[in-house]
């Protein structure tokens, strides 16, 4: 297919036929960053040689405050331990992010300040830095950024994968499975595995970028009648998906409301302190 007609076809789906921002400067890169979709059916295809270091190779090359490369990973992929996995981030009824198990692994992505507390107290120094938010902030924006760019990565070579912030929702539970030290916890999850073609995922159409991309100060003056026009594309996507009618803010607003949206992360907080984060 002509490359003008994939990006229309690309640029469509993610923003709706009649929204499109025009002037998108185009590459194979770029086409690959806007064709991605979050994959929920795995085949049973194992991964391939050398996938682990790969994903790592590019998380390792993501930016890093002041290069203290405050994250880890732990790639969890015995069928046991991912079972168990699955369970701590399965919700209340117990039912949720079943494919979990599908996929051959799992990367547990981890704000880890325990490393460079070690080195500073081990010459008998006081990290007093990480008893601060920033801290906290700053190790987990690293976790974010290595696991996006191994997201980018598996994705460029026909993987699939999903995040997993679900594995927040027994966090304590999770770090001792996974034996973690004081100072560290799993910002979130990551599976990884071939995509099962007889159910692909869609490319999910993304806000007018006029809501989110402001230009010098931040307005919002046009806010709703522009959350109208995504609405239109939202409902376009859920029903050509067979899936039940919902409105985008009806799903923002369940999200916001109710604890149970929270399935246990309500408790993030104390037990970040109990592993020795601090947020002053
Ligand atoms: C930090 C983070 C946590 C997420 N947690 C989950 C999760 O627990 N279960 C799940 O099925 N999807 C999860 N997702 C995937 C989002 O639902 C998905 O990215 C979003 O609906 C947009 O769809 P797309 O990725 O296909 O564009 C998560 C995404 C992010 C960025």
């Amino acid at each position: 297919m002509p490359d003008k007609l994939i990006q229309q076809q690309l640029l469509a789906a993610r923003y709706g036929a009649d929204q499109q921002p025009e002037n998108i400067i185009w590459n194979t890169q770029i086409a690959g960053l806007i064709r991605h979709r979050s994959v929920r059916n795995f085949t049973d295809r194992p991964l391939p040689a050398g996938w682990l270091e790969t994903l790592v190779a590019a998380a390792q090359s993501a930016s890093t405050s002041s290069n203290l490369q405050q994250w880890s990973v732990v790639a969890v992929t015995e069928p046991s331990l991912k079972a168990q996995v699955r369970m701590l981030a399965a919700g209340d009824n117990g039912l949720a992010n079943g494919y979990i198990e599908q996929a051959p692994a799992i990367l547990l992505w981890i704000a880890d300040l325990s490393r460079n507390h070690a080195i500073t107290s081990a010459d008998g120094l006081y990290p007093q830095v990480h008893d601060y938010l920033d801290t906290f902030l700053m190790s987990s924006v690293d976790a974010a950024l290595a696991a996006q760019n191994a997201t980018v990565a598996a994705e460029s070579i026909g993987l699939g994968t999903v995040y997993i912030g679900a594995a927040r929702n027994k966090a304590k539970e999770l770090a001792e499975l996974i034996n973690l030290p004081e100072r560290s916890y799993v910002v979130c999850g990551l599976l990884i595995g071939w995509p099962d073609d007889r159910h692909p995922g869609d490319i999910r159409p993304r806000l007018p970028q006029s809501v989110v991309a402001h230009h010098n100060r931040y307005q919002a003056d046009d806010l709703d009648a522009q959350i109208d026009r995504y609405e239109a594309v939202f409902h376009a996507f859920r029903e050509g998906l067979g899936m039940k009618d919902k409105t985008w803010k009806q799903a923002v607003q369940s999200a916001a409301v109710s604890l149970e949206y929270m399935d246990g992360r309500q408790n993030l907080r104390e037990t970040l302190e109990k592993s020795g984060f601090g947020f002053k």
